[in-house]
């Protein structure tokens, strides 16, 4: 007898999501599993908004943005009683087994469920590129790739003023969508929280890149350090140095995938069903070294941030490269 699988998307959304969930849904069908859509994550979950799912439902899926199943950021489910209202739920359904994508706060959800006798399997879907147990998220190239895009546009009217810019790009407390932005964009300087950055120094760099013809000065500033207007400001306090700043912000997390993220997204969908199959729990999937590989959540989210330390690595190609 096949599966009963839900599956639901949780915290904030990422282009590719819904390329994960049509893989998800096809390849159970495909094995003689039911699927369930849960609409809202752990908050649906929680009050029953759930759906059977049929192979026509996904269609047209992986070139959209955003989720079909929506999302929500939903605390209550730490406490005992927001778990306890979605295995009833569970159970009323009749869903053994639950697909879960999203960040870490979604793991955590998941890891507990598991807990429970709810046999779970995470997929990694954030802009951020900030999960454990996988180098590479759902979103992240699509959302580096936007903001390129706007990066770019931005650099036209900084070299035609000659002006210094100051772009803040998204990522939480990580430095990933900077560090990948700023060396695809030849951004001058790239402040991350994972690498301290001293005011003179970053002053001192772009009068050198001044004297040496640069025509603009690209600061490409990653959220978790600080916002973008107080970086200004910091600069401010140095005579002249009028920074524009361009907060890219939430476009970042919309439009249609990119190659790279429907395929990751189609391989972990198929893999996640592949592992409900083998009877594992509590587990997620992720990529490494172009492996589809699985890790045990507890054990991921234990372990600091992603999986690869390549982005201070970078971080330290950028500095020599762009002066
Ligand atoms: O986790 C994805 C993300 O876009 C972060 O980069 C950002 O800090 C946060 O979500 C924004 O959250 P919200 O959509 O709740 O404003």
């Amino acid at each position: 007898m096949g599966k009963r699988i839900g599956v639901l998307t949780s915290g904030g959304d990422a282009p590719g999501m819904n390329a994960a969930i049509r893989a998800v849904v096809r390849k159970a069908i495909h094995d003689g599993d039911e699927v369930f859509g849960i609409r809202y994550g752990y908050r649906g979950l929680a009050e029953g908004d759930i759906f059977q799912m049929a192979e026509r439902d996904v269609s047209d899926l992986t070139a959209r943005g955003g989720t079909m199943l929506y999302t929500a950021r939903y605390p209550e489910f730490q406490d005992e009683e927001g778990r306890r209202l979605a295995i009833e739920q569970l159970k009323k359904h009749g869903i053994d087994s639950l697909v879960v994508i999203g960040g870490d706060g979604s793991y955590r959800g998941a890891a507990s469920l598991a807990a429970e006798g709810i046999q779970t399997v995470g997929i990694p879907g954030t802009i951020d590129n900030d999960i454990p147990g996988t180098e590479y998220t759902i979103g992240f190239d699509t959302a580096c790739n936007t903001a390129l895009e706007a990066i770019d546009k931005i650099r036209d009217t900084a070299t035609s003023h000659l002006r210094t810019f100051v772009i803040e790009v998204m990522g939480r407390n990580a430095g990933d969508i900077a560090v990948w932005t700023g060396i695809g964009s030849g951004a001058e300087q790239i402040i991350i929280p994972e690498a301290e950055f001293n005011m003179d120094e970053i002053v001192a760099n772009i009068e050198e890149g001044q004297r040496r013809g640069k025509k603009h000065s690209i600061i490409i500033l990653a959220e978790g350090v600080m916002e973008g207007h107080e970086f200004a400001d910091k600069l401010y306090e140095y005579d002249d140095y009028h920074a524009r700043v361009t907060v890219l912000g939430h476009v970042q997390r919309g439009g249609a995938p990119t190659a790279r993220d429907r395929v990751l997204a189609a391989q972990f969908g198929f893999k996640a069903v592949e592992l409900l199959h083998e009877g594992a729990s509590g587990v997620c999937v992720g990529i490494s070294g172009e492996k589809i590989i699985s890790t045990d959540i507890n054990e991921a989210l234990q372990s600091k941030g992603h999986s690869h330390t390549s982005q201070v690595d970078l971080y330290n190609i950028n500095s020599e490269i762009s002066f």
